[in-house]
């Protein structure tokens, strides 16, 4: 989707609709709206829908202009709720609400003006007109996303929306002009991440996910390999292996580096993402209720090549490099099994005990291969690793745990800013307890207690302890069952911003 400028003086504005936002049971409204309403707008300060529109979150209205009106035609009211309660997710949700309004009614190029997200009242120093414009943008185009690609009677669906006018009484400046180009990347990344995720395990295959790779890869210049499962195992992958080798579709294990010129001797951030392209348990196979969910089992993969898409297309300056284990988890004749004893990429063994914990193993030797080639400044992986971190903490907030403090910390902040919430567990070297085998260096899992710690704990140990490094678990936000306005039901693309936050901003001080 496009942005286009309009800068014009307030009363030469010209649209099909223009977006404002309204605080619920506020005595006044926003500059933006106020200033409207004081001239070109004088005819929506007399209309009774204004007094009429309460301003809850997720309510949109449509105001008309009278027929003599050639300027702006329609008005969107979209509500964010109490002002005391605002945080930036409701500007996000409302903005896709007021633009899917917009788009159901045939317009194709409704119009924000910039003046609309002037005097928030938030504390923050995040909550700039620039992270605010980028926050409107971002929920109005990621809300407007769709997932037709394999739908083939379409009359019902509306028209897609072609741009978004930014409407602007003065030039608006190169930061202005870039937070937009942002919210564009980001908003591709999303959706790259969104499609790949809601897309059926027979479509999405790890050969999907790696050709998907390989066309970013060569969109932006990124040095990739892939590696197949006979050179994952001859390179000690045994664990990896071990999940792949139930499943006769192709595994592979996809490295990206982005290295731009003068970074290439950098240590990288590296991000990991858990790519099973469809989770039955394996031999400890789930039950059938809802089984066709677990092809969202690749959403880490999926939003490590979202944030990949929107560091190509920001040309971030720093080096930043990604891996994918990719495999299917299946009940095969030659599926691993409980009880079965594996050596991992960092010489460790370990003892089966679920092959439903498969995620884990795919990572640690992923995490293992990561820190031995790359020497890496930071390693941050990302999973659908635990239904325990469902229920901990629900289905819109992702666990985050590691081994330094300041950086669990960090995302944390990172996350928040952008609406992605994280909350810390610990990381106590007693969880280890749990994983203790009679058999091998540690068992795949403890007993059902702290299940999404435990899953973390796993991990660590294929961590060298010099390396940062953060766990998100994201079962829970990869997903949603409602739409939220920013993300329609399905896949959400939950972690893409983080990880692109992360490459743009950490400074390796924490
Ligand atoms: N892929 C699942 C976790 C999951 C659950 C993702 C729900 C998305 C939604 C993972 O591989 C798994 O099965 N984990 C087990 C771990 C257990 C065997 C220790 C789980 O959560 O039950
Ligand atoms: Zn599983
Ligand atoms: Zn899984």
């Amino acid at each position: 989707m496009q942005i286009e400028w309009r800068i014009a003086p307030r009363n030469e504005w010209r649209a099909d609709a223009l977006v404002f936002f309204v605080f619920e049971k506020s005595n006044e409204y926003l500059p933006g709206l106020r200033g409207f309403l004081e001239d070109v707008g004088k005819w929506l300060a007399v209309s009774a829908a204004l007094p009429d529109f309460q301003g809850k979150p997720s309510e949109v209205a449509v105001v008309y202009a009278p027929a003599c009106d050639a300027g702006v035609q329609r008005v969107i009211l979209a509500g964010l709720g109490p002002a005391e309660k605002f945080e930036i997710e409701k500007l996000k949700n409302a903005a896709a609400f007021a633009l899917r309004k917009c788009r159901d009614m045939g317009i194709n190029k409704p119009g924000i003006p910039v003046s609309a997200l002037e005097g928030f009242p938030c504390e923050s120093s995040s909550c700039t007109i620039e992270s605010l414009l980028r926050e409107g943008l971002t929920g109005a185009m990621a809300g407007l996303h769709r997932f037709n690609a394999m739908k083939t009677k379409n009359s019902d669906v509306p028209q897609s929306t072609e741009s978004i006018l930014l409407v602007c009484d003065a030039e608006p400046g190169p930061v202005l002009r870039e937070t937009a180009a942002l919210a564009q990347a980001e908003v591709a990344g999303i959706v790259l991440a969104r499609d790949l995720t809601i897309s059926p395990a027979n479509r999405v295959t790890p050969g999907f996910i790696a050709e998907t790779a390989s066309e970013i890869a060569a969109k932006y210049g990124f040095q990739i390999e892939i590696i197949d499962l006979d050179s994952a195992r001859s390179m000690g992958m045994g664990v990896f292996d071990a999940v792949a080798k139930g499943s006769s579709e192709p595994a592979f294990v996809i490295v990206l580096d982005h290295a731009p010129p003068g970074t290439e001797n950098d240590p990288p951030i590296v991000f990991i993402g858990k790519g099973i392209t469809f989770d039955t348990g394996g031999i400890s196979l789930k039950p059938r209720d809802k089984l066709e969910e677990m092809k969202q089992d690749m959403a880490g993969a999926a939003s490590v090549l979202g944030a990949f898409e929107a560091i190509g297309r920001t040309g971030l300056v720093r080096r930043v490099a990604g891996i994918l284990p990719c495999t299917e988890n299946m009940p095969g004749g030659r599926a691993y099994k409980p009880g079965d004893v594996f050596r991992s990429y960092s010489g460790q063994t370990v003892e089966i005990i679920s092959t439903d914990a498969e995620g884990r193993l795919v990572l640690c030797d992923a995490l293992a291969y990561a820190a031995d080639r790359f020497k890496p400044a930071l390693m941050v992986d990302i999973a659908t690793l635990t239904g325990a971190s469902i229920i901990a903490l629900g289905r819109d907030v992702a666990a985050v745990l590691g081994n330094c403090e300041g950086l669990v910390r960090s995302i944390q902040q990172i996350g928040a800013s952008i609406g992605e919430r994280f909350w810390p567990l610990p990381l106590w070297d007693s969880y280890f307890e749990a994983l203790k085998s009679d058999v091998a260096d540690m068992k795949n899992v403890g007993d059902r207690s702290a299940g999404a710690i435990i899953g973390a704990m796993f991990l660590k140990q294929f961590v060298p302890k010099e390396i940062p490094w953060a766990h998100l678990d994201i079962a829970g936000a990869a997903w949603t069952d409602k739409d939220t306005g920013f993300s329609p039901k399905g896949a959400t693309g939950f972690g893409v911003r983080t990880l692109f936050e992360i490459a743009r901003r950490w400074t390796g001080k924490d």
